[in-house]
């Protein structure tokens, strides 16, 4: 099966929000009393908005209202600090490796779980670059589960051994490995357990990296 789609998570991939993320919670969880460090922020990589609180909270329980109040001030924060987001925080080999891909006919997706991903990718110039956005309103189970992958192939009507997906955490390879989906890992967190890990988009071209899943596909058959 030839390799026809790319699906990308955004935070981590196509640009670096995680900082940002990082600032929005540390803001909250000073104003709380939580202690909450960068390295805590690491294990945020990719889980949903719930989810991240659930792991600040490490284990303590607050009400539904409270927890919905904090989720809402969090992405306030978050949010302040998207308007700064420009085309050029777009990270390395991100314009060019996608440009390549679509003259070679591939289709491009994004997977995110983030509600804040349309804002994000229009702020980057991306928003029409992508034949289908799913973000953290497209599927009820959020990652590590596969759905999202998988809803944005279903969209982009293909079969998931046609498509290779790109993430920065473990959440996100967990998902696409659990789908049967080609994976990339990005940057340095706990990717090491996708098929090719990668610093970032810089060094590689398409027509390589589908070689290389081709190669890995030939030695397994
Ligand atoms: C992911 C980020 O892309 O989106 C997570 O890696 C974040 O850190 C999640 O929690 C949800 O984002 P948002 O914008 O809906 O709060
Ligand atoms: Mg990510």
């Amino acid at each position: 099966m030839p390799i026809r789609a790319f699906i990308f998570d955004l935070d981590g991939v196509i640009t670096d929000t995680a900082e940002y993320h990082y600032l929005a919670w540390k803001q909250l969880a000073d104003e709380e009393g939580l202690p909450f460090s960068r390295e805590d922020n690491e294990k945020l990589r990719g889980l949903s908005r719930r989810d991240s609180l659930l792991q600040l909270l490490k284990g303590n329980v607050i009400d539904e209202q409270t927890m919905q109040a904090w989720m809402r001030r969090k992405n306030d924060y978050y949010q302040t600090y998207l308007t700064r987001i420009t085309p050029q925080d777009r990270l390395p080999g991100v314009t060019r490796f996608i440009e390549d891909a679509q003259t070679l006919g591939i289709r491009i997706g994004l997977g995110s779980a983030s509600r804040n991903a349309r804002d994000v990718l229009t702020r980057l110039d991306l928003f029409h670059t992508f034949d289908v956005i799913g973000d953290g309103y497209s599927v009820v189970n959020t990652k590590p589960a596969p759905d999202l992958f998988l809803w944005v192939a279903g969209g982009l009507r293909v079969a998931v051994p046609e498509a290779v997906v790109f993430e920065d955490a473990e959440a996100g390879i967990d998902a696409a490995l659990k789908a049967g989906f080609w994976t990339v890992g990005i940057g340095h967190s706990n990717i090491g357990h996708a098929h090719i890990a990668l610093p970032d988009l810089t060094e590689t071209s398409p027509r390589d990296l589908i070689s290389r899943i081709e190669a890995l596909r030939t030695t397994r058959e």
